[in-house]
């Protein structure tokens, strides 16, 4: 038989456009090579380390946030394996969703690694070593991505680890040495500081989590230092020497210099993911690249008739949510519908505590781009709840066009910046306001009024401030 829609790879940019492609009324297969569906978001990536985040912060509320609220507890205990098998389920009812959702659909599923070999045939290697090939009119590369390594550090995923052995370590390092100040290692080193690791984060640059508002960045870093976190920013790790019980890192400032050494129980690198196309036999097909990404046009095409691509491996910010929209989007585009992905209005979550936020642009790229813009700014400090919660750390920023005030940027750094920043994301997906936002009636007592006030501060009306 002849498949409608072949996707590459079950991860959320896979497993979603398979399933939008079967409710058009496609006949859809899927091919993956890992033993469950997910990806990495599911196995590996945005689900377990959500699990060990949440699991963390209680654990650490419960040591030093319950008093203030009149809970005495007899110091909390750690129980590593238990958080780790309260990951595992985690995992294991995600990923098993994916395999009901597939069922339902009547997604048919190859198991094994598959390689293109020609426009509507793919080759699909089992463990065992034995090929099928799938007939398909259409291919969505879905591949996603993997782990960037740094030249002459060999990640062994025990004491030199990804952020797939950092998810599973044994027990807490007593010093974590995390390379990076990205997404990735400001939140596996969060877990680990909770559990009881020292941490220290070695960055290249002279800020962290680069692309984010620096504002945002730096109140940010402050208060990741408060909690016990320590960084040092302009500098690399060039090495790192493993022949004894500790590892030793050579440190050297980012523009050069002397080295020096710091020790550590493990080791982190986590400075960022390379698009994974290995084995798929894309070179050989003439499917144009660009800095290892597959290049795409407008409708997710690649230059070779009936070869699409979506998710981590195509440009853009490497998010489940990104990866997803842009499923749905092949998928509608492929049934002759007008499949759409606002690029502008793709939200950003850091999951530690506070949480950060952003949708759309900061304050520096509307600078360099010579826009004219406006700023509210409202605390968490005058915000009812968070008073009453004690999470008074942080701010919503809002930035608008000054002419317009259309909203072209919203940044929060706080508790439950994550959930807070869709009504952003909505109020510029529909082309809002800071007034729109400012005017509509926000619940009380929550932390959005905040998002509200920033808008009201965008018109220098704030109420509470
Ligand atoms: P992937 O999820 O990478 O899936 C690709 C799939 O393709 C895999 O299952 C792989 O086995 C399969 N595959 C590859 N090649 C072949 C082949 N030749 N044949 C068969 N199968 C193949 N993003 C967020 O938005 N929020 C988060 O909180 C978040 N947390 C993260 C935490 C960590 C630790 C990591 C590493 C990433 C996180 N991400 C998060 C990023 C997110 O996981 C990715 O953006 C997302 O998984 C990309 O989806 P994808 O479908 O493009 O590819
Ligand atoms: P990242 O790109 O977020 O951060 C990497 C950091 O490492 C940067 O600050 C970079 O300047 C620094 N760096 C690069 N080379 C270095 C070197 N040699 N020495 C010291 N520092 C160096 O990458 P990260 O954290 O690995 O995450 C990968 C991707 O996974 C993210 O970009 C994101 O797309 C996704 N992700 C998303 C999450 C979320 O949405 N909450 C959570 C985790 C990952």
């Amino acid at each position: 038989m002849t498949y409608d829609l072949t996707v590459i790879g079950t991860g959320p940019g896979g497993y979603v456009c398979a399933i939008r492609a079967a409710q058009l009324g496609m006949k859809v297969a899927v091919v993956e090579k890992w033993p469950t569906f997910g990806g990495t978001c599911l196995n590996i990536g945005c689900i377990p380390s959500k699990a060990l985040l949440h699991a963390s912060e209680l654990y650490e509320e419960a040591g030093h946030g319950f008093a203030a609220m009149g809970i005495k507890v007899m110091g909390p205990k750690l129980d590593l394996p238990a958080m780790m098998k309260f990951k595992d389920e985690g995992v294991d009812g995600n990923v098993k969703g994916v395999a009901f959702l597939f069922k339902k659909n009547k997604i048919d599923a190859f198991i094994g690694h598959g390689k293109i070999t020609a426009p509507g045939k793919i080759e699909v290697k089992g463990a065992d070593g034995k090929t099928q090939t799938v007939e398909t009119k259409n291919i969505v590369i879905a591949t996603g991505s993997d782990v960037a390594r740094l030249k002459g550090i060999e990640i062994d995923e025990k004491r030199i680890v990804s952020s797939t052995g950092a998810l599973a370590l044994e027990k807490v390092p007593a010093n974590l040495l995390v390379v990076g100040a990205g997404v990735i290692g400001l939140e596996l080193g969060s877990v680990w500081r909770r559990l009881g690791a020292k941490v220290t984060v070695v960055e290249f640059l002279d800020r962290i989590l680069p692309g984010m508002d620096l504002e945002v960045a730096r109140q940010f870093q402050r208060m990741l230092q408060k909690q016990g976190m320590t960084f040092k920013l302009s500098s690399k790790v060039t090495a790192i020497d493993s022949s004894g019980k500790i590892l030793k890192a050579s440190v050297e400032p980012a523009a050069g210099g002397a080295a020096e050494t710091i020790e550590a129980d493990v080791a982190l690198i986590s400075i960022g993911r390379v698009p994974y196309t290995e084995g798929l036999g894309l070179a050989e097909l003439g499917v144009t690249m660009e800095r290892g990404r597959v290049v795409i046009d407008q409708h997710f095409a690649t230059n070779v008739p009936g070869i699409y691509a979506i998710g981590d491996v195509i440009a853009g910010p490497m998010l489940a949510h990104k990866a997803e929209d842009e499923g749905i989007a092949v998928a509608e585009m492929l049934a002759g519908e007008a499949g759409h992905v606002n690029y502008d209005a793709i939200p950003n979550v850091i999951y530690t505590f506070p949480e950060v936020a952003s949708v759309g642009k900061t304050e520096e790229e509307l600078k360099q781009a010579g826009i004219a813009y406006s700023v509210g700014k409202f605390p968490f400090t005058a915000n009812g709840r968070a008073k009453v919660n004690r999470t008074t750390d942080g701010f919503v920023k809002i930035l608008s066009d000054a002419k317009t005030d259309r909203v072209l940027g919203v940044h929060i750094v706080g508790a439950d910046a994550g959930t807070m920043i869709s009504e952003a994301t909505v109020a510029m997906e529909f082309g809002g306001a800071a007034e729109d936002i400012a005017r509509t009636c926000h619940p009380h007592p929550t932390l959005s009024e905040a998002v509200k006030e920033a808008a009201l501060a965008v018109a220098k009306r704030p109420i509470h401030m």
